[in-house]
């Protein structure tokens, strides 16, 4: 199914039942989506210079080496279990555990400091998970695979990214809420009129709806809806019917592109599951009106304005879901509305069934990450 995994479904199966060690991971890889997942901007992993991130309930340290590289491994020392990203990057780049001092070079236990002795770096097997990561747009992705394995599908970006029409502004928050929720939230046309200000609840439901599969791992809802008259799409677009495409991309990504006459505004998402029941929301919102191509400086009010257009949208979504049950998300009462959240959910479970390229120990903890994490 991913055009990413040249290894024949027949031969990995082989690999599998011919090694018992690589057996004990076939039910777990199979809750696995074997994408990059976002972690954070460039320049906040620059300019932190050390951080903790987590994901599937996994602690991560992240830091830059000094020679330019972002690495990024498990924040738990493998000495008596202290927080790395408490510690230090020292001259070398090497990262020197709180504790005890030991350091660690891309994740290999290389010395011990002694500062009487000449230092006599050494070799050692004691190697931490240490996972690839990618730059791409000013945002820093992990992979979830070893470097070894074949190389996954570069993360998605919508096209607006590289249209000059169109300019940006973007923001992040943390939800209190399991992300498949905060994904279907943001699939959902039906809770617009209800939980948004700039919802019609006069007229609240979509109409002309088509839904089509853009790839096996994306889809789309193109549906029309009437805006209220003080709306972007009311004032700016002036219409009084927008086209609205709903669409999701795996693992977690989604567009809302709201389309009234010449008037585009997109808002784009990325989820991070950090625990079970905590995401971290990145958005990025393009539009291709207020906003000057050639002095940037004269977009900066229609900058502003979407900004806190966008984090009061964000909080509005907030308040409802750390109302909803996580566990009674797939309720048993279903609409013809809701269907780009099934078709999401469709993708999700085909995802899961993708055979595991490379078992190295990075890729072991984050596939036991997904197991325990049990969405
Ligand atoms: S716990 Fe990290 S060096 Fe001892
Ligand atoms: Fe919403």
């Amino acid at each position: 199914m991913f055009s990413f995994h040249p290894l024949p479904r027949l031969v990995v199966m082989s690999m599998l039942l011919l090694c018992p060690k690589a057996m004990a991971f076939v039910s777990i890889h199979q809750k696995a989506l074997l994408f990059y997942y976002p972690l954070s901007t460039v320049a906040e992993a620059r300019n932190a210079k050390l951080a903790k991130l987590e994901i599937f309930g996994q602690p991560l340290v992240c830091y830059d080496n000094k020679n330019g590289t972002i690495i990024v491994h498990s924040d738990i020392c493998p000495h008596q279990g202290a927080s790395l990203s408490k510690g230090w990057v020292n001259e070398m780049g090497n990262l020197q555990c709180p504790y005890h001092g030991f350091e660690f070079c891309s994740g290999m236990f290389c010395k011990i400091p002694n500062p009487i002795l000449e230092p006599r770096p050494f070799r050692s097997n004691t190697k931490l998970p240490v996972f690839p990561t990618l730059e791409m747009n000013g945002m820093l992705f992990l992979s979830p695979v070893s470097v070894k394995a074949p190389p996954l599908p570069f993360p998605f970006f919508p096209p607006e990214e590289y249209d000059k029409n169109f300019r940006a502004v973007e923001g992040s928050r943390i939800i209190d809420q399991n992300h498949m929720t905060v994904c279907e939230n943001l699939l959902d046309m039906l809770h617009i009129s209800y939980v948004h200000s700039f919802g019609n609840s006069i007229s609240p439901l979509p109409y002309s709806m088509k839904t089509r599969n853009l790839s096996e791992t994306s889809g789309r809802t193109e549906f029309l809806y009437q805006p209220r008259d003080f709306t972007i799409s009311g004032k700016v677009g002036r219409v009084s019917k927008v086209v609205v495409q709903n669409e999701y991309h795996l693992p977690t990504n989604t567009i809302t592109r709201v389309i009234a006459g010449k008037v585009v505004k997109t808002v784009f998402t990325r989820s991070l599951p950090l625990s079970k029941n905590k995401t971290l929301l990145f958005w990025k919102v393009y539009r291709n009106f207020w906003m000057d191509p050639y002095v940037p400086e004269f977009s900066a009010p229609g900058d502003w304005l979407m900004t806190y257009l966008m984090k009061y949208t964000v909080e509005e979504d907030v308040q409802m879901l750390h109302n909803v049950y996580p566990l009674h998300r797939e309720g048993p009462l279903k609409t013809k509305y809701d269907i780009t959240i099934k078709n999401f959910r469709t993708a999700v479970a085909q995802g899961y069934q993708q055979p595991l390229p490379v078992l190295t120990n990075a890729t072991q903890t984050f596939l036991q990450a997904f197991h325990d994490y049990d969405i």
